[in-house]
């Protein structure tokens, strides 16, 4: 069964509510293994694949996933387009906890992640143009998804990937607000950037799960981060089945 579109789950996306699951697919890659089995499934009327990020039990921590594992059995499923859903904190004083957004370009913070399919091995030299992070056009539809599901969603944001798995110090998140991020997560890359080398459309959707370190009144807890999630969630998945 091949489908066109997959879902990258991210925290608190490991498991899809409602998925009727079609088929499970271990897939082995030049890359080392996936986060996990490719699942082919349903969800109302559509149809897509899914892999969660973190592995189906949330074991495997931001700069252990393998991204590059990830994305290569994706595309090698058939897969043209990819949404990756990430939970993030706001960093702009509106992007309260539950907010959705859909950003339109990414700072890159991470290091030492295996971050390109064009690493010298392959004879050739290849760069990517990475100007617009995100596919234009697939943003464009996920937009129009969440008009006609009526989620209100913000439409544009620019997402600071860091390192992780700590969270940021009010520092650093001042620094990445001076340098124009207005959100923060741990997975937005080198995922969309190699879903680029591959050829892939990809658009990320992100859950505003907490205010950004020194931002809120409050300590940052899991506890918070998984409520707002679960929040958050079901709005997006709505948008999903609108798609
Ligand atoms: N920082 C980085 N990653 C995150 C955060 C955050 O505040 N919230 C959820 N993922």
């Amino acid at each position: 069964m091949k489908y066109d579109t997959a879902i990258i789950g991210g925290t608190g996306f490991d498991q899809i509510d409602g998925l009727k699951v079609l088929d499970r697919k271990v897939v082995r890659t030049p890359y080392g293994d996936p986060s996990g089995v490719v699942i082919s499934g349903k969800l109302d009327k559509s149809h897509f694949v899914f892999l969660p990020r973190h592995g189906t039990t949330h074991s495997i921590p931001p700069h252990k996933v393998n991204y590059r594992a990830n994305i290569w059995a994706l595309k090698h499923s058939g897969v043209k387009r990819v949404i990756g859903f990430a939970a993030v904190g706001g960093i702009s004083e509106d992007l309260i906890p539950g907010t959705i957004v859909i950003p339109d370009q990414i700072i890159d913070y991470t290091r030492d992640r295996a971050h390109t399919f064009f690493d010298g091995t392959t004879g050739n030299v290849t760069h990517i143009d990475f100007t617009e992070p995100y596919t234009a056009s697939l943003r464009a539809r996920v937009l129009a998804a969440s008009d006609k599901s009526e989620v209100s969603v913000v439409s544009e944001g620019c997402y600071a990937a860091t390192q992780g798995p700590r969270l940021e110090t009010a520092a650093e998140i001042d620094r990445l607000e001076r340098d124009g991020a207005t959100i923060v997560g741990m997975t937005g890359m080198p995922e969309a950037a190699l879903a680029r080398e591959m050829d892939m459309d990809y658009v990320c959707i992100a859950i505003v799960v907490n205010a950004a370190a020194g931002r809120g009144t409050k300590p940052i807890t899991m506890t918070e981060i998984r409520k707002e999630l679960k929040r958050g969630a079901k709005e997006a998945l709505r948008i999903l089945v609108n798609l």
